[in-house]
């Protein structure tokens, strides 16, 4: 018996009569990532770990931990305490508690980084360390690096996003990731115009295998930004304290000029920080940036517990155990029915995909959606996430349901498999 969803469809009818997509953005189908629609639930009642109840009381493993930010584990007792002791004490005051100099101290010298500006979304720090970059330089062009996500401000878009002008665009530069001489072109074509380069730790890009760098990549990117005045931010949005709690540019042995982390940061509590070096201080200071909650201190107070508790658990090594364990065994599956997987990535945010010989999706989106539908949260287009309370018997449990999903996906293709 495979899960049906009939009060997630009846609640879509609901949220689509009075919120534009129903489930905007890449959390709802209306991006085209959960195809079929069928297959997928819509809205959550509960989650606990990495557990997850949809509204028909379907029960899932989730492995896509809120797109990121569930690293501790879904209310998760410690950081949920250290909250509700704070919102006893106040948390959108007038004046910001005491607490954030505390979460300020703690974040700096866990990643090393001499100061952190607080904010709420990945894309307020991005968007502020571009502005900080332009100020201090008095330069204007950014350099992207192909197959980027950055947020959804005008000066991350492409020119025929809807909303976009052409002049939101036109100071952007594109290079490939772990292409040292491109970059090189770029900045000699682009002299003393160059503000930033911005780029993830690694490519974990959507609909793409993700690429790790190669040995001396980032090494070559610092000596260059280093050579020709260019400010090097690291989006540690998605990475941060999954691949390392010191910041995914220590973990790859470089040192960035401002750090971007969000997700992580307070197991789900709404902050992000950019973080860094102590040329930049007076150009954050003299630039107007804020917001009505950004100071807000009851994340604050969450993510000081998250933090200390991902540290007194070696939280990354877990996430790579856990990953590796995951990854091998629905390896071994994959092998034994013929099918080419491609697994991607780090294990602590691994990417599957199903290679298809006629060079499309539709094996991938047909096993993901089988998984689905036995109770493994994943979606086809976008890197997956272990987190904290992740145990092997669940990581057991998950691929005994992937496998039956791909004999279930193998079965309906004898064109293919024989
Ligand atoms: C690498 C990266 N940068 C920036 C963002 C934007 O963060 P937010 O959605 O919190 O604005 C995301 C969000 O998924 C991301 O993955």
């Amino acid at each position: 018996m495979t899960y049906v969803y009939p009060k997630n469809v009846e609640t879509m009818k609901r949220a689509a009569k009075v919120i534009p997509c129903g489930v905007y953005g890449h959390l709802g189908p209306g991006e085209g990532c959960m195809i079929p629609s069928s297959a997928y639930p819509f809205f959550v009642s509960r989650a606990k770990g990495s557990e997850m109840w949809d509204v028909d009381g379907n029960h899932f493993i989730d492995y896509m931990c809120g797109y990121g930010p569930n690293v501790t584990g879904y209310c998760d007792e410690d950081v949920d305490r250290a909250a509700l002791e704070q919102i006893k004490l106040g948390n959108c005051t007038t004046l910001p508690s005491h607490i954030m100099v505390d979460f300020a101290e703690l974040l700096t010298s866990t990643v090393h980084k001499d100061w952190a500006f607080f904010a709420k979304n990945g894309g307020d720090v991005t968007s502020f360390a571009v502005m900080v970059s332009r100020y201090y330089t008095g330069k204007k062009k950014i350099i992207f690096v192909n197959n980027y996500y950055h947020g959804v401000a005008p000066w991350t878009q492409k020119p025929d996003t809807p909303g976009t002008l052409i002049d939101d665009c036109k100071h952007a530069l594109y290079v490939d990731f772990n292409d040292v001489e491109g970059l090189k072109k770029v900045i000699a074509e682009n002299k003393d115009d160059i503000a930033c380069f911005i780029s993830t730790p690694y490519m974990h890009g959507n609909f793409i295998d993700n690429v790790l760098p190669a040995e001396g990549y980032w090494q070559a990117v610092r000596k260059l930004c280093t050579e020709n005045n260019i400010v090097l931010i690291v989006d540690d949005i998605r990475t941060g304290f999954r691949l390392s709690l010191e910041g995914s540019d220590t973990y790859f042995g470089f040192e960035a000029d401002l750090i971007c982390f969000c997700k992580a940061l307070a197991n789900g509590y709404n902050v992000s920080a950019l973080c860094g070096k102590e040329f930049l201080r007076g150009a954050v200071s003299a630039i107007p940036y804020t917001g009505s909650y950004w100071m807000s201190a009851v994340p604050f107070a969450a993510g000081i517990a998250n933090i200390n508790k991902l540290k007194a658990n070696n939280a990354c090594e877990h996430f790579e155990k856990m990953g590796t364990r995951l990854n091998n065994g629905v390896m071994k599956t994959a092998k034994e029915l013929g099918v080419d997987l491609r697994i991607s990535g780090a294990p602590a945010l691994f990417y599957w995909r199903i290679n298809d010989e006629l060079g499309n999706f539709l094996l991938h989106q047909e096993w993901i959606a089988e998984c689905v539908k036995r109770g493994v949260f994943l979606t086809n287009h976008h890197n997956h996430f272990i987190n904290l309370s992740l145990t092997p018997a669940l990581v057991d449990k998950t691929i005994e349901i992937c496998s039956e999903a791909m004999q279930v996906m193998v079965n309906n293709h004898p064109e293919l498999y024989k």
